[in-house]
């Protein structure tokens, strides 16, 4: 996949191009990460790229000549990339969105700085607007950081077996289980013996079990957009069942009264 970051700041991108799986990545040719100053496409003596808002009011705005001419640089070097500007107006990025873009082979990533950028921008040189979330950053680069993080992982090759994308949050619409190395005793924790046991059916089962419990208790409108299979409509039944039957142990006989009273 082919990163072309339009900023200001393109120095910011050295140490994402530096570590991890982002280095490996690059340096298997999976993807290419290139920043590029906007700086360098902005006329006159102090080459600036911003400027006042007409009709007043607080904040600079980006001017449109030098983006549009980085745009446009950009498309003659990657004419099929798709041209998105991060801003906190965009649509969500989500996984299913990181999905989609993982599909594509190029995207031009246009990091707005300052107010905003301005609006004939945005009407005549952009295919998407993206928002990493309800929240303002002072400007795009840690937004377009974090998309090409989320799809270079989608790249197949990148991740090892060690580090697979199948079976992970989200990729099923519910969160991962708890995870355990070793030792299997820490600081008075055990870790839950059927992971112990080399049972791989029954370690599946339990895994699956705790998946939805966690989903159900830290993020349950993931539940309510997902089909659930028949196995899992039974594990949250069992659930409901052991819960009401504590709700109704305790309203016959009293506090404490499924453990004996103690
Ligand atoms: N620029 C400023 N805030 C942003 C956000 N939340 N998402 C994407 N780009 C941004």
């Amino acid at each position: 996949m082919n990163f072309i970051v339009l900023t200001i700041f393109p120095r910011m991108f050295d140490p994402f191009r530096e570590h991890g799986i982002i280095r490996k990545a690059i340096e298997q040719q999976k993807i290419c990460v290139s920043a590029i100053d906007i700086r360098d496409f902005a006329t006159g003596k102090h080459r600036s790229t911003d400027d006042r808002p007409f009709g007043g009011g607080c904040g600079m705005v980006m001017k449109p000549e030098p983006l549009a001419a980085a745009i446009r640089s950009a498309t003659k070097t990657a004419p099929l990339a798709k041209k998105i500007l991060l801003t906190p107006q965009g649509r969500r990025f989500d996984q299913r969105v990181a999905n989609e873009l993982s599909a594509l082979n190029a995207l031009i990533l246009i990091c707005g700085r300052y107010e905003g950028v301005d609006e004939r921008i945005c009407q005549d040189f952009i295919d998407d607007e993206i928002s990493i979330g309800d929240y303002i950053l002072t400007g795009g680069e840690l937004a377009a950081m974090i998309i090409m993080d989320a799809l270079t992982r989608l790249i197949p090759g990148v991740l090892g077996d060690k580090e697979s994308a199948e079976k992970e949050t989200f990729s099923d619409n519910v969160l991962k289980h708890g995870q355990y190395t070793r030792p299997s005793s820490f600081e008075g924790q055990d870790v839950p013996g059927v992971l112990l046991s080399g049972n791989h059916q029954e370690i599946d089962k339990w895994r699956l079990e705790a998946s939805l419990i966690r989903t159900f208790l830290k993020r349950p409108d993931l539940l309510e957009n997902r089909a659930l299979s028949k196995e899992e409509i039974n594990i949250l039944k069992k659930w409901c069942i052991d819960i009401e039957k504590i709700i109704h142990s305790q309203s016959i006989h009293g506090p404490g009264a499924l453990s004996g009273g103690q």
